[in-house]
């Protein structure tokens, strides 16, 4: 059991390539942790420095408080899984889950009983006898996950382990890792790409962008007060909508974008004090937009914007239990939510008001989100 701290991490390949940037992060002791973000944005990069398979370039790697950064990866008392699993294909499931404690020269019965409780708490006790090339892509995996607990590691680092998994297997062994976590009661730290992955599985959260920490934070706070742009398009599917505009005020403010028009209420005045007549984003959940035709439950403490947004409908998506409607205003894309027996059509024009309370605000320059005063 341990905590993992980074502090001012910085790593450059080739001299050139700044894959982690100045990062500082606390993961706490038994935490389920996760790192998410898009394709390259470092996060395999950050959890071969813990492991000890890179060096960082600058800053500093603890790991129950001890410094690591000359330890080697198999002093540092960590085990990854990998996307690809990296079993050993010539082994048995057996011999590929003795193999750490083999090199280690512990005792037989000693690796056999660890060999046989890790396969006990992955239920795979009837695969020990097969090759690698004989197992499913979920079997495989769990094979993956067992050589890391028969380590007993402080840490565990997972890179990836279910982007090779169908839908409904990852959601299964989403599950299943999770269980694992409160059953071993030992830290875990998670990359992931799938934001949803993230949303559901992580206690807390690091969103990477180009290296760099964008906002870590719960999940729910990730979506309900996201710290940027980026963090407010990337977490959420279909994501946020965005209008660019800038504050009016006439007779209270309004945002203006084009043609669109949003008188605001006086709730905004002091948030949006300093950016009168300065570029905003506004941002705007698919579930906070509401059409006509498309009406769904509105309870009484809802303000809705006053006047509408005219929007072309673009295409539908009728999922069954929603339909997601994909419009246009004026050239910029604004997706709803909507009821599945929803009326309107290809083509059509509707009008649109937006949820007033549940509207997003960020700097137009630097993205940030502009706070509740
Ligand atoms: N060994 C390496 N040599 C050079 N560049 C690398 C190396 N490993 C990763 N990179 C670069 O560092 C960046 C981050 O990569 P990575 O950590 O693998 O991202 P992620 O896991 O988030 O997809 C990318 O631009 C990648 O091309
Ligand atoms: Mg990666």
């Amino acid at each position: 059991m341990a905590n993992v701290s980074l502090k001012n991490v910085t790593k450059v390949f080739d001299n050139k390539v700044i894959a982690v940037r100045c990062l500082s992060l606390e993961i706490r002791d038994r935490e389920f942790f996760v790192l998410v973000g898009p394709s390259g944005c470092g996060k395999s990069t950050i959890l071969r420095l813990i492991a000890g398979l890179d060096e960082p370039t600058e800053g500093d790697i603890y790991i129950d408080d001890i410094l690591v950064n000359d330890l080697s990866p198999r002093d540092r008392d960590v085990a990854m899984v990998f996307q690809n699993y990296a079993l050993y294909p010539h082994m048995k499931v057996y011999d590929n889950l003795s193999f750490s404690l083999r090199l280690r020269r512990h005792p037989k019965s000693l690796i056999d009983n660890k060999v046989k409780e890790a396969a006990g708490i992955l239920g795979i006790e009837g695969l020990l006898p097969r090759k690698p090339s004989e197992l499913s892509g979920g079997e495989s995996q769990r094979v993956a996950v067992g050589r890391a607990i028969v380590r007993a590691p402080k840490v565990f680092l997972f890179d990836e382990p279910l982007s090779n998994l169908d839908a409904k297997l990852r959601v299964q062994m989403r599950a299943e890792i999770q269980k694992l976590h409160r059953e071993l009661g030992t830290t875990m730290i998670y990359v992931t790409h799938d934001q949803i992955e993230a949303m559901t599985m992580g206690e807390r959260i690091v969103v990477l962008n180009e290296g760099e920490v964008q906002q870590i934070d719960t999940p729910l706070n990730l979506y309900y007060s996201p710290a940027n742009v980026f963090v407010a398009g990337f977490i959420g599917n279909p994501p946020m909508n965005f209008i660019r505009g800038s504050i009016t005020s006439d007779n209270g403010y309004v945002f203006v974008s084009n043609n669109t028009k949003i008188p605001l209420s006086s709730d905004f005045d002091e948030q949006l004090a300093e950016y009168r007549a300065k570029e905003v984003v506004l941002g705007v959940r698919p579930e906070d937009i509401y059409g006509e035709g498309t009406e769904r439950g509105l309870s009484s403490s809802q303000l809705l914007s006053k006047d509408p947004i005219e929007v072309t409908v673009d295409f539908l998506e009728l999922m069954g239990n929603e339909s997601l409607i994909y419009t246009k205003t004026e050239g910029t894309p604004l997706i709803m939510r909507a009821p599945a027996d929803v009326s309107c059509e290809r083509g059509q024009t509707i009008n649109v008001y937006l949820d007033l309370a549940k509207l997003h605000w960020f700097d137009g320059i630097t993205g940030k989100r502009i706070e509740k005063q």
